[in-house]
């Protein structure tokens, strides 16, 4: 990987960012990079933590040690950091010598929520979004992910908000051609959201665990409720059965993202959750091919920039929203 400066951004770098499945942190400390800083996350008894991954004595990644009593060892000269960040002990200086007050590690906010540890690398401006179907015991939830893009997450998002691009990008799986004409729909605009009302979308093949064999008329309510945030309703309205998918996206830099997507469905517990994911895995891999594709990388805030459509409502009122917030990494 070639060296990346960490880059600054007023709004983002005071979100929380997945960072990596809570399943795939164990005993070992990882290496994840958020807005082009380097963070160490790892796993003590007491929970998940998250420093900067740079040991204060010579540079060397935290994240290439190891744990070792709830402490995080340097790989290099063996220091080790308690929970809080601080260093405890220096192997190379007797046990009664002092440690410097500086020795300490650049602790960051983490948590373990949704099947995913977070990261927020400055003072969390809002909670994590609410996904309740991910808890609720009438749901079975499940990760997707991860999935490596390359390309700004502001223009993951916006894809993930449209609408149009069921029937062409997912042709014959999440809609058909034949069936592309949109109903007009609701945007909604709060101070922390920007959603749409009920979205009727005609899909050629019924999903998953469905008790349709054939095609079926799913309806779609799709919510963005951080800038790198999001998440889609998708309803049965004669059964209720019901898919909720939350997209989130680790900005890497301002042109790589990678994604995660706690999914969760109220039909279908009979169904190898490895089938739900292999689905959205070709769904993801569909998105990604189209999204690598656009041009200009960053996403255009300035509504002249684009040809702005009626299907587009939730994307412009998104980039609104994005644009009176202040994010700049993704952005243009
Ligand atoms: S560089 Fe980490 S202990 Fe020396
Ligand atoms: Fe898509």
């Amino acid at each position: 990987m070639t060296e990346q400066t960490a880059l600054r951004d007023q709004v983002l770098e005071n979100e929380w960012h997945p960072v990596c499945a809570a399943a795939e942190l164990l005993d070992k400390p990882l290496s994840v990079t958020i807005l082009g800083e380097r963070v160490a996350v790892y796993r003590t008894r007491k929970g998940v933590h998250a420093v900067r991954d740079l040991c204060v004595h010579r540079g060397a990644m935290l994240s290439k040690g190891w744990v070792e009593n709830d402490r995080l060892v340097c790989p290099y000269h063996g220091w080790q950091y308690d929970e809080s960040g601080r260093c405890v002990c220096i192997p190379a200086q007797g046990k009664d010598d002092r440690i410097p007050a500086r020795a300490k590690a650049e602790k960051y906010h983490c948590q373990e929520k949704y099947g995913i540890v977070w990261v927020c690398i400055g003072e969390p401006r809002a909670e994590l979004p609410s996904f309740e179907e991910f808890e609720n015991p009438e749901y079975r939830p499940i990760v997707c992910g991860p999935y490596y893009v390359n390309a700004a997450g502001t223009r993951v998002i916006e894809n993930f908000t449209d609408f149009a691009h069921l029937m062409y990008v997912h042709g014959g799986l999440l809609g058909h051609p034949d069936y592309s004409e949109l109903p007009d729909f609701e945007v909604f605009k709060e101070e922390e959201r920007v959603y749409t009302g009920d979205v009727p979308i005609f899909q050629p093949v019924a999903h998953s665990g469905s008790e349709h064999k054939e095609g079926t008329v799913y309806v779609y309510m799709k919510e963005v409720f951080r800038p790198l945030a999001a998440r889609l309703s998708k309803r049965d309205r004669e059964t209720g059965q019901t898919l909720w998918i939350m997209l989130t996206v680790l900005p890497v830099n301002e042109k790589e993202c990678i994604v995660y997507m706690p999914v969760s469905r109220n039909y279908g517990f009979d169904v190898p959750d490895s089938q739900f994911k292999a689905f959205q895995d070709t769904v993801f891999e569909q998105d990604k091919w189209i999204i690598e594709t656009q041009k200009p990388e960053l996403l255009p805030l300035d509504l002249q920039a684009e040809l702005n459509h009626k299907a587009d409502l939730l994307s412009v009122a998104y980039r609104r929203w994005i644009a009176k917030m202040g994010v700049r990494i993704g952005t243009a």
